[in-house]
């Protein structure tokens, strides 16, 4: 995969009006519809303020939840439209509509320095199918296409791929950012490279275990996932989560690291529950967990094992985490990590997600070099799949 691509540096944005791809997919409060966190908002800013001072008209898209072509009202990208506006200083023109005459009348008229939001990208079915009529129609309405929504470039859509077939395709500051540093890491980690990987399945970080186990000098596995791997080393896990079905596998991936030298450090003992329950009372358990037993945490001499690799690494990248960090009583192993990787020295990565959540949570955010906007395009990063939002920019 060739991150090198050209950037919102390398074209005349001059007078021309900008299709700008954002991932604006805020947290929303269930009830009330108010924006919980405005991180992907900000992380927009840079780029958009670049192309309006740079004489560009701004027509910037995304989509919001998943309303899977339906148009829902409480998924309307208007609280997003304010938002932008406050932060920005400037009146955010926002459509009605995605492609529709509104959106078309607005683009037409809009000036170098203005910006607009279109509706909800995902309002219209046909954006998820990457429909080539779609992606004409909102090509149309501009010269040049940035992508900035590194959130997203795991998807092939219309607004983050298709589009690419009728417009120049740029990337935006926070996506050079995003695929500069971790592409870095990847192909070319300052060592000792460790890669610490969490939370609940193995299945869903198959290709990820798979893929570092070719770069990386160490893995560290904790959370949920690594019952499972405890299991295949001959453990008994309790009512720990389990996959039967990734047993094979996790023999397989042991095997692997113990033939390439890679270390790969498991737990040796777990903060346990009878519960799932934030009031549950923990129960510290070396090696077997107990029948009635489930584990929700790492345990201290674990921590002792985890924060000792991280001492000394050149590149740490982390992805999940350890324990039920969301409950207090089993936030330790958690937040021990994200404590280790703030004082590290090394180049810290934290994919986004749930890890990006628990050290923002934990008050560690500020000690890390870089925290992606990406959940699910950091892991298929980290898997080393093509990223379509990536591959379908111009090569620098
Ligand atoms: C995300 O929140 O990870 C991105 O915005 C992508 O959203 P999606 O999983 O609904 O495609």
């Amino acid at each position: 995969m060739n991150y090198n691509k050209k950037t919102i540096d390398d074209v005349d944005v001059n007078g021309k009006k900008v299709l700008l791809r954002c991932d604006f997919n805020v947290p929303q409060d269930k009830e009330t519809g108010k924006i919980t966190s405005d991180k992907r908002i900000v992380a927009a800013i840079p780029t958009i303020k670049k192309l309006l001072d740079n004489g560009a008209a701004v027509i910037a898209c995304s989509h919001l939840g998943k309303p899977k072509g339906e148009w829902k009202t409480k998924l309307t990208l208007a609280p997003v439209a304010e938002r932008l506006s406050e932060l920005l200083g400037q009146e955010v023109i926002f459509a009605a509509d995605i492609i529709g005459d509104d959106a078309k009348a607005k683009a037409a008229a809009l000036q170098p320095g203005q910006i607009m939001l279109l509706e909800n990208l995902r309002f219209d079915a046909r954006e998820e199918k990457n429909d080539p009529e779609f992606a004409k129609a909102l090509a149309d309405m501009a010269e040049v296409f940035v992508s900035d929504a590194f959130g997203t470039v795991h998807r092939a859509h219309a607004s983050t791929a298709g589009v690419a077939a009728y417009l120049p395709a740029y990337s935006g500051l926070l996506v050079a950012k995003e695929i500069s540093i971790m592409g870095k890491a990847l192909e070319n980690p300052v060592r000792p490279f460790v890669a610490i990987l969490g939370g609940a399945k193995v299945s869903d970080k198959i290709a990820v275990i798979n893929n570092l186990l070719e770069k990386a000098d160490t893995i560290i596995i904790g959370g949920g996932m690594a019952y499972t791997f405890k299991k295949a080393q001959g453990y008994e896990v309790g009512k720990s989560l389990l996959e039967e079905d990734r047993i094979e596998y996790a023999k397989e991936m042991l095997k692997k690291a113990e033939d390439k030298g890679v270390k790969l450090l498991l737990p040796v003992d777990n903060y346990c529950a009878a519960e799932f329950s934030a009031d549950a009372e923990p129960v510290l358990c070396e090696g077997d967990i107990p029948a009635d037993l489930m584990g929700m945490d790492i345990g201290p001499k674990t921590v002792e094992i985890f924060t000792g690799a991280v001492k000394g690494a050149g590149t740490i990248v982390w992805n999940g985490p350890m324990g039920v960090f969301e409950f207090d009583k089993f936030a330790n192993g958690t937040k021990a990590m994200a404590k280790a990787l703030g004082e590290s020295g090394a180049v810290t990565i934290v994919g986004g997600g749930d890890s990006a959540a628990a050290v923002e949570k934990l008050g560690f955010a500020d000690k890390i070099t870089h925290i992606s906007t990406g959940g699910g395009a950091s892991l298929e990063f980290l898997e080393g799949k093509e990223l379509p939002g990536v591959a379908c920019l111009l090569d620098a």
